[in-house]
């Protein structure tokens, strides 16, 4: 993949995360499907190449942590946009006597929900950049409003070489109707240069029974590079008409699951942006993601993942 601008440009929401310690104690953390994808490709990443994280916080204190959490990461925050009524959300991780995990989310009201509002600044911040990732959940916390003027900001990024990145990440609550989420989904998937799919989500949204229903309405779509993500079973990727399938190599008993996708989609972008071909950048993922599902919480030490990304 060319790399001309060295940037690229994730949008989406960051959260508060509450999760509670085996000592019985809450600990405050900052995750998001977006954020975890950012944080990933600025770990593999060559230096040369910016990552910036687009997103929209409150003017709060809270947000300015976050905003300091962003800058100690690595990511360029010069796009980040401050509403001065609103805040960040938050979510709780739960673990039962079982060891079974429950969330619980209070974002309905957070300042992430107007990131699209404004076009131009929409524009502004993906202006000069090689690639532009966002997910399904980005695209379900703003409103109509909002999903239009992503597309329209897509569509004229694409016009200037920016590649797009989709993750549809489909889940159910955060989207007021299936046929919002479907019409969207046709839209963007139309302008994605590349699909990141996970095959349960799929399934889920849209009741494929197996990879092939998903690739079929994918590809009927018009996007030509399209990875399926499937736990522990075959990576099947599809690159203008030639299909590989890559077995999972490293399979653990995970420890955490969150965030597998997220790592996998970094890993796999930068060895594309890297100049790697489809099943080298799926193994690489697949081994960045294997390591991830072994840690708690879904950001993993940013020198953990280059070593697994190495190999
Ligand atoms: N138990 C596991 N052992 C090793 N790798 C795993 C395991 N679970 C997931 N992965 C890796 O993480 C990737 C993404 O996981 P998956 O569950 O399919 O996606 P998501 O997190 O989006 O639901 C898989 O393609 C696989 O490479
Ligand atoms: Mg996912």
């Amino acid at each position: 993949m060319m790399v001309k601008h060295g940037r690229v440009v994730c949008i989406g929401e960051c959260m508060v995360e509450f999760y509670c310690a085996e000592d019985g104690s809450w600990r405050r953390g900052f995750a998001g499907d977006t954020l975890n994808v950012a944080w990933a490709l600025r770990a593999l990443l060559p230096e040369q190449i910016k990552v910036d994280y687009f997103t929209r916080i409150g003017s709060d204190s809270i947000s300015m942590e976050m905003l300091e959490f962003f800058n100690g990461s690595g990511l360029g925050t010069g796009h980040v946009q401050f509403d001065q009524l609103r805040t960040v959300g938050v979510y709780t991780i739960s673990i039962d006597k079982n060891g079974e995990r429950s969330f619980s989310y209070w974002r309905s009201h957070s300042a992430a929900k107007k990131l699209a509002s404004d076009l131009s600044s929409l524009e502004a911040a993906v202006k000069e950049s090689d690639l532009i990732y966002l997910s399904g959940i980005t695209a379900s916390i703003i409103n109509e409003l909002g999903r239009k003027n992503i597309l329209s900001c897509l569509r004229s990024a694409k016009t200037k070489g920016t590649r797009i990145v989709y993750d549809p990440n489909y889940r159910q609550n955060l989207w007021s109707s299936p046929s919002m989420m479907k019409r969207f989904t046709s839209e963007i998937v139309a302008l994605a240069d590349i699909a990141l799919p996970t095959f349960e989500d799929e399934r889920k949204a849209f009741g494929d029974v197996e990879s092939k229903d998903t690739f079929k309405r994918l590809l009927g779509l018009g996007c030509k590079e399209i990875v399926l993500k499937n736990g522990i079973q075959q990576t099947e990727a599809i690159s203008f008409g030639n299909m590989k399938k890559i077995d999972v190599e490293f399979v653990k008993v995970p420890k955490d699951t969150t965030g597998a996708g997220d790592s996998f989609n970094g890993a796999y972008l930068s060895a594309r942006l890297i100049g790697e071909d489809i099943t080298s950048s799926v193994k690489r993922a697949q081994a960045v993601s294997s390591y991830v599902v072994m840690e708690r919480g879904a950001l993993v030490e940013q020198e953990a993942l280059l070593k697994a990304f190495n190999g």
